[in-house]
């Protein structure tokens, strides 16, 4: 199976090109040509002589009436094999059952190393945590070091024995690597920013802030100056746009700064509805003091744009499930909470902001306890409640709802709309590689009456299943957009949040894939004229999107995706759009997990009242048992750290040369300039003390969604 590992083992160059050179492009020899020619002949009498390897790759306007007729035999026979329908999760996946999908991919060379590499690591896994269950068995945990000993155990395991598809990036990169640090103050909020889920984190805003100053304030308009009302800001007596954020006081010089670059609409959190969530008896003021060490109000700093804080509103009452990892009578499962957690900018003299924690509400409900970093042990239990929420959420939602199964209906009906010979199957075939696999084989193990959710989380089984259903209404086509996703959240701000590597990083990898489109499509497509011709990329669109009309039309009910496209421009951002979610979106929340919550004590998913433990104290005996832990750590240390491939380094198996090339270029762009470029980006971070953030690192970025 071509030179995955191989290529892979080489990390100081440009791999691809020194492991395996693009192929020459064939030359036909008098056999061939004869052949060719017997076929176009064959075509001609009306006997289908031929096959699709004497097809180049091309747009469908471009082939010839005999390899028209064979891509639409060949889609007719996939379309057959390969059929959708709305699942019990609500969203629309493939309609196959196991065994069904493992015989059709068993036999498909292209998916068929994934599937026995994907098993094979599965199968490992469940026999190594047999193994250390019969160690341990009857060993009760004794203290925090027996989960640090655990969580080094699951992490080395697995390397040795499945070789190099299974590797946890941070073991190979820059990192902070003591684990018992993660819990501190400090690491707390940066896993906000870094951590498993950098995707809820929002700003708190309030309404009829129209612009800001380059420090946060808000502008205040209108405004008089030299006569004149303004109601934006104005470049009148300064080189650059600035505005009054403050009303004029008789005697005093009236606040005003520069304004900062226009910011799009950031919808973030807003206060108003946030605030009826709050407990309006705690200090909410005094905390924020208390954190960026100033004076003002919640509302002041929150009109600064300085607030910024996570908020499940899906998770509100989801109660608890029977506990079916413990046990002992001693010992009582909390409930699975929803708690609000707020985290402030703070501005450190002759430094770059810092991201502080301020206080966190346990659960929605107003009357709910609130803790400060100035509460002790009950401070601790508060960042251990918002991180099991954290986990729990993002796998689900961000993870399995809107990466996995969103993105399913644009890979089965990208088999049955576009024939292997179109350059755009060519090219997301790679990317495809094989999402129906995880999702069918490991959701029954995620989801199932003894899996992974119903094991691990308070919420159970049925928990997850409301929160996948209830996620989908809100899934649509717009989560693609990696910009807008952080501007919206109100978290491009970089004066305000300097240190945000899911951005910083993630938008390095987005320029690159939208680059190596561009160009792409500009090796198939001359002008619109061609994208608007293309009546299989067009069917593509009219049966993914939920607007698409006539047979097959919009059966992948993927919400706000165009049913057609017009323009190269328009095809650009949609490719760019599907490939950045695949990649860098998929990496955030999927290999993350082999690092923050695989080791207990930083991220548990589950806490415990024990009769052993005062109230608001903290103690290990809160964190689940062994054995619940060990499923716990080896779930997501193989979660995150399984991947055959790395991002567009499959220049050489394409049919075309032209395209092996440009993608080559890609991968060398990727791992000559790219990786060293955020290597170095990371060490700084762990010089710096802040956590590294390997994820994003070409090598450890695949193509696609592999577990
Ligand atoms: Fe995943």
């Amino acid at each position: 199976v071509k030179n995955y590992d191989t290529c892979w083992k080489q990390s100081s160059s440009c791999l691809h090109r020194e492991c395996t050179p693009p192929p020459p492009k064939p030359i036909l020899n008098f056999y061939q040509t004869l052949t060719s020619i017997l076929n176009d002949l064959c075509y001609a009498f009306g006997l289908r002589f031929a096959s699709a390897v004497d097809c180049e790759v091309s747009l469908p306007q471009h082939a010839s009436p005999k390899c028209a007729a064979i891509r639409n035999d060949t889609l007719n026979k996939l379309k057959e094999t390969y059929t959708m329908k709305p699942s019990q999760y609500s969203f629309v996946l493939l309609n196959m059952t196991i065994s069904e999908l493992g015989a059709v991919a068993l036999k498909d060379p292209f998916i068929s190393y994934y599937v026995r590499a994907y098993v094979g690591m599965t199968q490992t896994n469940n026999q190594i945590l047999a193994k250390y269950n019969n160690a341990t068995a009857g060993q009760d945990i004794t203290g925090l070091s027996d989960y640090l000993e655990m969580s080094e155990f699951f992490q080395t395991v697995l390397e040795p024995v499945l070789g190099e598809y299974v590797r946890s990036a941070s073991r190979h990169e820059a990192f902070i690597d003591d684990k018992t640090q993660w819990i501190s103050d400090k690491f707390f909020a940066q896993q906000r920013l870094a951590g498993n889920n950098p995707l809820t984190i929002r700003r708190v805003t309030m309404k009829g802030c129209a612009a800001k100053t380059i420090q946060g304030a808000c502008c205040r308009f209108p405004f008089k100056y030299r006569g004149k009302v303004y109601r934006q800001c104005t470049r009148v007596g300064s080189h650059r746009p600035w505005c009054f954020t403050a009303a004029k006081k008789w005697g005093k010089r009236r606040k005003w700064g520069y304004c900062a670059e226009q910011e799009p609409e950031i919808s973030g959190l807003d206060f108003g509805i946030l605030k009826k969530t709050m407990n309006l008896d705690f200090d909410w003021d005094g905390a924020v003091r208390a954190a960026l060490g100033t004076g003002g109000s919640l509302e002041d700093a929150i009109k600064q744009g300085r607030i910024y804080a996570l908020r499940y509103e899906l998770c509100d009452d989801l109660g608890r499930a029977p506990d079916l990892t413990e046990r002992d009578p001693q010992r009582e499962m909390w409930n699975f909470l929803s708690p609000i957690a707020f985290f402030a900018s703070k501005t450190v003299r002759g430094k770059r902001n810092e991201f502080v924690p301020v206080a966190i509400q346990m659960d929605h409900p107003p009357d709910s306890a609130v803790y400060t970093p100035a509460d002790g042990d009950n401070w601790l239990l508060a960042k251990l409640n918002v991180q099991i929420t954290d986990i729990g959420y993002a796998q689900i939602t961000e993870h399995l709802a809107k990466i996995h199964f969103f993105v399913e209906p644009f890979c089965v009906s990208l088999k049955r709309t576009l024939p292997p010979m179109h350059p755009l199957n060519q090219m997301l075939k790679y990317h495809c590689r094989e999402v129906t696999i995880p999702n069918t084989f490991g959701t029954p193990v995620l989801l199932g009456d003894t899996g992974f959710a119903a094991l691990l989380f308070a919420y159970g089984k049925e928990g997850a299943l409301k929160l996948v259903r209830d996620v989908h209404p809100l899934t649509s086509w717009e989560i693609t957009d990696y910009r807008e996703n952080i501007k919206k959240r109100g978290m491009f701000d970089r004066n305000l949040l300097p240190y945000y590597p899911f951005r910083d990083d993630g938008l390095v990898i987005l320029k690159v894939i939208e680059d190596l489109v561009r160009s792409y499509i500009d090796l198939y497509y001359r002008s619109d004229q061609n994208v608007k011709e293309d009546v299989e990329l067009q069917a593509y669109l009219n049966e993914v999107s939920l607007d698409g009309t006539g047979p097959n039309g919009g059966i992948g009910q993927i919400k706000g995706l165009p049913p057609s496209v017009d323009s190269k421009r328009e095809l650009c951002e949609i490719l760019s759009r599907f490939i950045s979610h695949l990649t860098i979106y998929h990496a955030s929340v999927n290999y993350v997990t082999t690092d923050y919550p695989e080791y207990i004590p930083n991220q548990p998913t589950k806490l415990y009242n024990d009769s052993r433990v005062e109230d608001g104290q903290f103690s290990f005996l809160r964190l689940p048992n062994r054995a619940a832990s060990a499923i716990q750590s080896t779930a997501f240390n193989s979660l995150g750290s399984f991947r055959f491939d790395s991002l567009f380094d499959y220049g050489n198996e394409l049919d075309d040369t032209k395209a092996a090339n440009l993608v080559n270029a890609y991968y060398c762009r990727l791992m000559d300039k790219v990786q060293p470029y955020l290597q170095a980006r990371n060490r700084l971070r762990e010089k710096n003390g802040y956590l590294a953030y390997p994820y994003f690192i070409p090598k450890w970025l695949p193509n696609g969604i592999q577990t």
